[in-house]
């Protein structure tokens, strides 16, 4: 068994090793944020919710909704310095509380596992594409053509069982390489390339001819299509989008240096999260109506109207195949990070090496998806709930495991650790941790409490929205 005491300067070190640099945790921790919640949701959600407002109540609820609960998960996990599991009993302990805080710990890896089951089956869809687009699939195809081959590919469960499967494979490949040589190196190459992909497509949509209607859709604000159910969609959005609320950026802070600052850290990530949803807003907007398609397309827009689009302009095909590499490479850095909590508490718990947890792990999470699989073909038609499997595990996930494990881990820092331990994370008491403590104590957690009584649907204030 490990010691979980600290060393004799009062901290404990991680098990894991650590981040090399603040930069390498920045991008881990973009990596992760920035996923298809960034390429593929925010667009059409920004577009259906009055574009310009909607935007401006993101930006608002990531400010004074995300950073406090970023910044709050982030000290927790570099305090535990271990799993989200141990450390949530650890920090329990420690604050003079109870030990079982742990569960607050164990709902975010079950839910970080649960979410990793599908978000690889869609993983799988978007690496399927690159070879569909890089074979010229799409070219001058029609809608027909484009929707048949989608349906062609959900409708072979194996197909989307061997791209799941290859999907999973090199998230279990980068996890189990462990912190320096897997996840830093991934995240070194692909956060940068990702970013590059993205200014390529936007200089490729500039030249549409409708960067102007792309911009004015996604800017100009329109109040009269702002209500409620558009500020708690900005908000839900926000916590998917910022990866919180899960034990993965928990798990991530349990590897940062103790000198570096956790708010400027997540500030940064914040920022480059937030950037990474308006280009693509940027680059997909343009295209969708140069084409005269629909923008608020919804669920459809990525792999239907996209490819459309792209199948009837100049260099269509290798622009198409280049925007597929870009979804696969935010869906991959995102899905490390969801397989990191319950590989961490695999090594630690019992003694693993990293590699033969990353494949247990990988391998019942990848068994799990067969479920996702199967909802799209086989299982169609099986529905309960709120629809397929699949449907009822993306709403069980996002809609109230994320909320409510987001809720316990802000009520924690703000309230059950004592201001001094909050305090010597966060860099001592400025102007910047009154703001926080304000933020984690009160505004955080009564935001996250609306929105959660509202998408759980226990509470239906503002008549059926979603
Ligand atoms: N943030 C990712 C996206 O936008 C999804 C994601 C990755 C996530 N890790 C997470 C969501 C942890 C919640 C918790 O697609």
């Amino acid at each position: 068994m490990l010691s979980n005491s600290p060393a004799e300067n009062g901290k404990r070190t991680s098990l894991h090793g650590n981040w090399t640099s603040r930069m390498a945790f920045i991008l881990a921790v973009t990596g992760s944020a920035v996923g298809l919640g960034n390429i593929w949701k925010f667009p059409y959600v920004a577009g259906q919710n009055g574009g310009g407002a909607f935007v401006l109540v993101y930006i608002g609820c990531v400010l004074l909704v995300g950073l406090p609960v970023m910044m709050s998960e982030i000290l927790i996990g570099r305090r535990g310095r271990r799993n989200p599991i141990v450390t949530m009993a650890l920090l329990g302990e420690e604050e003079g509380k109870s030990r079982q805080w742990q569960w607050v710990g164990v709902l975010g890896v079950l839910a970080a596992a649960l979410i990793l089951s599908y978000y690889s089956v869609i993983g799988g869809w978007t690496l399927a594409y690159v070879l569909k687009s890089g074979a010229g699939a799409f070219d001058a195809a029609d809608p027909d053509t484009v929707t048949a081959i989608r349906d062609g590919f959900l409708g072979s469960s194996a197909n989307v069982g061997l791209f799941h499967t290859l999907f999973m494979a090199v998230t279990i490949f980068v996890v189990a390489r462990g912190v320096e040589r897997g996840l830093e190196q991934a995240v070194r190459f692909m956060v940068p390339a990702l970013f590059v992909l993205l200014i390529v497509l936007l200089g490729y949509s500039i030249n549409s001819g409708y960067f102007g209607a792309g911009m004015s859709f996604m800017f100009s604000p329109d109040f009269s299509k702002l209500t409620w159910g558009s500020v708690l969609a900005a908000m839900g959005q926000a916590f998917f989008t910022l990866s919180i609320g899960m034990g993965a950026v928990m798990a991530y802070g349990a590897y940062l240096p103790e000198e570096t600052s956790i708010g400027g850290s997540s500030l940064a990530v914040a920022i480059a999260d937030t950037s990474i949803a308006t280009l693509a807003g940027l680059v997909i907007f343009p295209l969708v109506f140069a084409n005269g398609l629909d923008p608020a397309a919804g669920p459809g827009l990525v792999f239907i109207t996209l490819p459309l689009a792209f199948g009837h302009m100049p260099g269509g095909v290798f622009f198409a195949t280049l925007f597929f590499v870009l979804l696969t490479f935010a869906a991959w850095t995102s899905a490390i990070s969801l397989m990191e909590p319950a590989v961490a508490w695999l090594v630690e718990r019992f003694n693993r090496a990293r590699s033969e947890a990353a494949m247990l792990v990988g391998g019942s999470i990848w068994a799990m998806g067969i479920a996702t699989v199967l909802s799209f073909n086989v299982l169609a038609e099986f529905t309960f709930l709120k629809g397929t499997l699949f449907d009822n595990l993306d709403h069980l996930t996002i809609n109230i495991m994320l909320p409510l494990s987001g809720l316990f881990i802000v009520l924690f820092a703000g309230w059950v650790m004592c201001r001094n331990s909050t305090a010597d994370e966060l860099g001592g008491v400025d102007l910047a941790y009154k703001l926080w403590r304000i933020f984690s104590r009160y505004l955080a957690p009564v935001g996250i409490l609306f929105v959660f009584l509202q998408v759980s649907g226990l509470l239906d204030l503002f008549g059926g929205t979603r």
